[in-house]
């Protein structure tokens, strides 16, 4: 399917969850906003909150950063792929439309949010999709024993510094060569800022892309 046709797919289902009044009981295992400055002990028990739909279905990648996320995986042509911070689903169902030979194995924290997500995913009909729910450092030691080797890790949940690159450092073992891990909103905040500069010194790649508000390392 062309591009084009998979966006109005994508994004009219966006637009239909945008203007629905519903309100949905969260509990968000991740950083907050930049000012917040959550401890770790925050973010291991979480924050319930009340979040309008409208406000999910807005968040998450799309316009250039989707186009990024297009380049990059329809050239890789990657088998697995593992998705860190499910949200509503769009990236996942995106990642289906773009590979729909892959597998994609998502990680959601949030089980009302883990709930919409497989229903968007069953509207736009994609069975290549598993959606885990849980903490993202409870799930991944047994999901990355299961899954690996994956061809391209996309990281776009709990924009923490600490937490960021940890989950770097658990991940890489587990990926393929030549694959691509993929770093959302690394300027988010100045610790994101600095997770993505120690990425980068770390020096543990073949080569890598700053996209000003994410990154990518090839390995
Ligand atoms: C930015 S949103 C993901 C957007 C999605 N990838 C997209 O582009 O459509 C981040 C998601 O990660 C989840 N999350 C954040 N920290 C988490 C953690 N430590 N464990 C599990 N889920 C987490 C949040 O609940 C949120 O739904």
């Amino acid at each position: 399917m062309k591009i084009d046709a998979i966006i109005k797919i994508v994004e009219s289902r966006r637009n239909e969850l945008m203007h629905r009044a519903d309100v949905v009981e969260v509990i968000d295992y991740g950083a907050g906003n930049p000012q917040e400055n959550r401890t770790q002990e925050d973010m291991v028990l979480g924050k319930h909150i009340k979040v309008m739909l409208s406000v999910l279905a807005e968040t998450g990648i799309k316009g250039e950063r989707m186009y990024n996320l297009y380049n990059i995986i329809t050239k890789l042509n990657p088998k697995t792929i593992l998705e860190l911070g499910t949200c509503c689903g769009f990236s996942s169902s995106y990642m289906s439309f773009f590979v729909p030979d892959s597998k994609i194995y998502t990680i959601e924290g949030s089980p009302n949010i883990a709930t919409i997500a497989k229903e968007n995913h069953r509207f736009f009909d994609l069975k290549n999709i598993s959606v885990f729910e849980g903490r993202f450092d409870v799930v991944l030691p047994e999901l990355l024993n299961k899954i690996s080797p994956i061809d391209f890790a996309f990281i776009d949940g709990h924009h923490d510094k600490e937490a960021t690159l940890k989950y770097f450092r658990q991940i890489l073992p587990f990926m393929s060569q030549g694959g691509v891990m993929l770093f959302d909103d690394i300027a988010w905040s100045d610790g994101m800022k600095e997770a993505w500069r120690e990425i980068i010194d770390s020096k543990q790649y073949v080569k890598f892309e700053d996209y000003i508000k994410m990154g990518a390392i090839w390995l």
